[in-house]
């Protein structure tokens, strides 16, 4: 048996044996067995209310697990003089805090003090692609909550102006692979954009060129109707796809078209590496939903924090 899981281990699993040793399926079996279908029920009420959460939640996830790894650092207050991530400048679209907030309280309500809020965030994130018509994984918990958050480490994200180098970079100081980065970069499947996320596409783009010219013109002009130059509409933005309330593959065949919103997605387009696997995505929904299932599971690995907060917004 012992060999058996070491094998697993050695073979399948390898991330989540070897970044977090602490992490299992069954982590909370004996304390709070439910918990899974507690947060379920939560993000399910909540979507019904409002379709943009599900994009919320799995982007909170990632911003989550990219600093100071899946320790719910991201859904601290600022405090005192402590400006927090959810403070930094990315996080205009940050979202769907309270959905995080509810579910703890529905699971305090029957297991208090057990469960991260990492984990429930962890969960949640699952959810919202499941129930957006994803594919599901299991979620290995036991994360702790992280009782640090600064606003200056969300410089750390990735940028929408990132090239390929960049973001094979980001993603391997957290042992993500390029193919982890073109399955994971599906996740822009779902949810909305600000025009600052692409302004550097579509207006003054280089010396040469006002737009990006690997962007479709027809696509670029739309574009540039809804966020001109001086645009005030500090909302003003648009969605990442056309169906961007169901977890398909559209946003890779969005990419092949040049009708994707940003550099760091055209980017993957540039290597054949990349390339690639767009082209595999684009072309097979399947192959897509199993790699993102599986890089989820590595990306939400990332090693965390040292409590259990009480309060999802606030270190104990
Ligand atoms: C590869 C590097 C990535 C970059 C540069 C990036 C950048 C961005 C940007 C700029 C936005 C729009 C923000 C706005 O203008 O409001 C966005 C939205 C989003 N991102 Fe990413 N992202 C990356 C990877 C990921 C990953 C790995 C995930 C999840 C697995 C993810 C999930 C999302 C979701 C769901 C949204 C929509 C959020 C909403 O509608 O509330 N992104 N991303
Ligand atoms: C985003 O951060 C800025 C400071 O950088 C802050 O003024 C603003 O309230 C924050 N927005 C949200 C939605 O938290
Ligand atoms: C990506 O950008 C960095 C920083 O601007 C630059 O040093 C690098 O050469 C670029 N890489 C590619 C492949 O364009
Ligand atoms: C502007 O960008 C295009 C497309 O990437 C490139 O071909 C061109 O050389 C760039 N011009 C300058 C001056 O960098």
């Amino acid at each position: 048996m012992a060999f058996i899981a070491a094998t697993i281990c050695g073979l399948i699993i390898f991330t989540i044996c070897s970044l977090s040793n602490a992490l299992s399926l069954n982590y909370y079996e004996k304390t709070c067995s439910n918990v899974d279908d507690i947060v379920t029920k939560v993000v399910k009420e909540a979507m019904s209310e409002d379709k943009t959460v599900p994009a919320a939640l799995l982007r909170l996830h990632f911003h989550d697990c990219f600093i100071r790894g899946c320790d719910g650092s991201v859904l601290l207050e600022s405090k005192g003089g402590n400006s927090a991530e959810k403070d930094g400048p990315p996080n205009l679209s940050l979202h769907a805090f309270y959905v995080i907030e509810n579910a703890k309280k529905a699971v305090e309500a029957v297991c208090p003090g057990i469960v991260s809020c990492a984990d429930i965030l962890a969960l949640a994130a699952r959810d919202a692609v499941v129930l957006s018509g994803g594919p599901t994984w299991y979620v290995p918990k036991g994360r702790k909550d992280g009782r640090t958050s600064r606003a200056i480490e969300t410089k750390e994200l990735p940028s929408p102006t990132f090239n390929i180098s960049q973001l094979e970079q980001s993603f391997s100081l957290r042992g993500l692979s390029l193919e982890d980065l073109v399955a994971l970069t599906g996740a822009h499947t779902l949810g909305f954009s600000h025009c600052s996320s692409f302004q550097n596409r579509i207006h003054n783009f280089n010396s040469t060129h006002d737009v990006d010219p690997t962007m479709r013109p027809s696509f670029a002009a739309r574009l540039k109707s809804i966020c001109p130059i001086n645009n005030k509409a500090k909302n003003a933005g648009t969605f990442m796809d056309p169906s961007s309330t169901t977890f398909d593959n559209t946003h890779y065949k969005l990419m092949l078209q040049g009708n994707t919103l940003f550099s760091s997605d055209q980017a993957l387009l540039t290597i054949p590496n990349t390339r690639k696997l767009v082209y595999k995505f684009a072309t097979s929904k399947k192959a897509f939903h199993t790699a993102f299932a599986n890089s989820m599971i590595k990306l939400s690995t990332l090693n965390g924090g040292q409590e259990i907060r009480k309060d999802c917004s606030l270190v104990n």
